[in-house]
């Protein structure tokens, strides 16, 4: 018997597909996280207390006192004009000259990866992504009947080099978050993505980048998106699909994500779009239009990313003074994550249930793979705790963690053993 029917009894006729859906695990989490007291490092969410909430007031304000009857009413499923306007110049600042009719906007970038989902797969078509994944991307493509093929990283990211020497039939589409990737943290180098942009033409394969962390880099310099690379490939932009979001860096709460696509997906998202939802809400986009052409969020930026280089190096210092060599991480050099893993044995699952008693919790890797999960793994994110509330998560996860008996050597032989972890 499946959860749902275990759950609400026998009576529940959905389908294979929902039935075979997982439900999130940081979803899930969030009911923790409201916990009076509760440091969490759990999240995806950005940092509240950086919303620029009076730039977005007056942009409402903007909004209603100038186009009332605009914000209001239906618009084009491919967006407000306007609005793919201020993106298509956000897209320019990024290095990527692109027309403002190339760009559809979308409830935020998930119903992007959705559509493309839909407007691209076939059921048991192949998928290839990077393993560990962004986890609501696997749930939108599985939703489509996908299946998966998934390739190892390092601090490069996606050892992208595997999936090219793969045997085998070319997947449909490749699947990655270039910058800061959710959840390991890794920017795709720039020579696997010449080379991935290569074989996409050679192997007729969409290349779907996911980049809503871009903006949030603390050090170190930029790199091209990929539709900006394409370029230099002929051939290349009839395969790049590009999304982003201003959920990072405005606010998610706005729903604006955006997709950058040639003409021939454009037009299918456009037709998936219209059967979805119609179009993303009118007043959102309107207010999102203003915003952007307002140059705060460009004035802020410098601001925004110093408090979370602030904050990524509290929670790293932290981890390394409290866990030494039994926790190895990279310092991710953007983003919001900073993915980890034990060598002493720890088992992060186990570790969560313990640290929850002790006040913080965070993600088990194990949620973001869809086959064999990393035990070891864990991702902690830094966006929304303050420097001393990430060195008081930390202390508290030091606790629970001397609570299993990690880092003590005879815990590790046990466990190595096949011995359960002592509570
Ligand atoms: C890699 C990645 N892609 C897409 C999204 C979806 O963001 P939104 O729908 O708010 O734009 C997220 C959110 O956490 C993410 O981490």
């Amino acid at each position: 018997m499946n959860d749902d029917a275990l759950r609400y009894g026998a009576d529940t006729p959905l389908s294979r597909r929902v039935v075979a859906m997982r439900s999130s695990a940081i979803r899930d989490l969030l009911g923790d996280a409201q916990r009076p007291g509760m440091l969490s490092l759990a999240g995806g969410l950005p940092a509240a207390d950086q919303f620029d909430v009076e730039g977005i007031e007056r942009a409402f304000a903007q909004a209603m006192r100038e186009a009332p009857r605009v914000a209001l009413q239906y618009g084009a499923t491919e967006g407000q004009p306007s609005l793919r306007e201020a993106l298509a110049s956000l897209m320019a600042q990024r290095g990527a000259a692109v027309a403002p009719d190339d760009v559809v906007v979308t409830a935020g970038s998930q119903q992007a990866l959705d559509l493309l989902a839909r407007a691209l797969l076939d059921p048991g078509d192949l998928v290839a992504l990077e393993r560990p994944s962004y986890l609501a991307a696997l749930q939108a493509f599985a939703l489509s009947g996908a299946r998966f093929v998934a390739v190892s990283g390092d601090g490069d990211g996606a050892c992208v080099e595997r999936l090219l020497a793969a045997p085998g039939p070319a997947p449909k589409l490749v699947y990655l978050v270039t910058n800061f990737a959710n959840p390991t943290g890794a920017t795709l180098s720039l020579a696997r993505r010449r080379a991935l942009l290569d074989w996409a033409v050679r192997r007729r394969v969409v290349v779907v980048e996911d980049d809503p962390y871009g903006e949030l880099r603390v050090e170190g310099a930029a790199l091209p998106p990929l539709v900006a690379l394409a370029r230099d490939t002929p051939g290349a932009a009839h395969w790049c699909a590009y999304v982003s979001t201003l959920s990072k860096v405005v606010s998610p709460g706005l729903r604006i994500g955006f997709a950058v696509l040639p003409g021939w997906l454009r037009d299918a998202v456009v037709r998936v779009k219209q059967a979805l939802d119609l179009q993303t809400g009118s007043l959102a986009q309107e207010v999102a239009d203003r915003y952007l052409r307002s140059g705060r969020l460009a004035q802020r930026l410098p601001q925004l990313r110093a408090s979370y280089r602030e904050r990524r190096d509290a929670l790293c210092d932290a981890l390394a003074a409290r866990f030494g060599d039994g926790l190895r991480f990279a310092r991710p050099e953007g983003g919001m994550f900073v993915w980890a893993r034990f060598t002493d044995g720890t088992d992060a699952s186990a570790l969560l249930a313990a640290a929850r008693d002790e006040g913080t919790i965070f993600v088990p890797g194990a949620a973001f793979y869809d086959g064999a999960p990393d035990a070891a793994a864990l991702r902690l994110s830094f966006a929304t705790l303050a420097p001393p509330q990430l060195a008081e998560a930390v202390e508290r996860l030091a606790r629970a963690h001397r609570r299993l008996g990690g880092c003590d050597p005879t815990a590790l032989a046990k466990r190595e053993a096949g011995a359960t972890p002592a509570h």
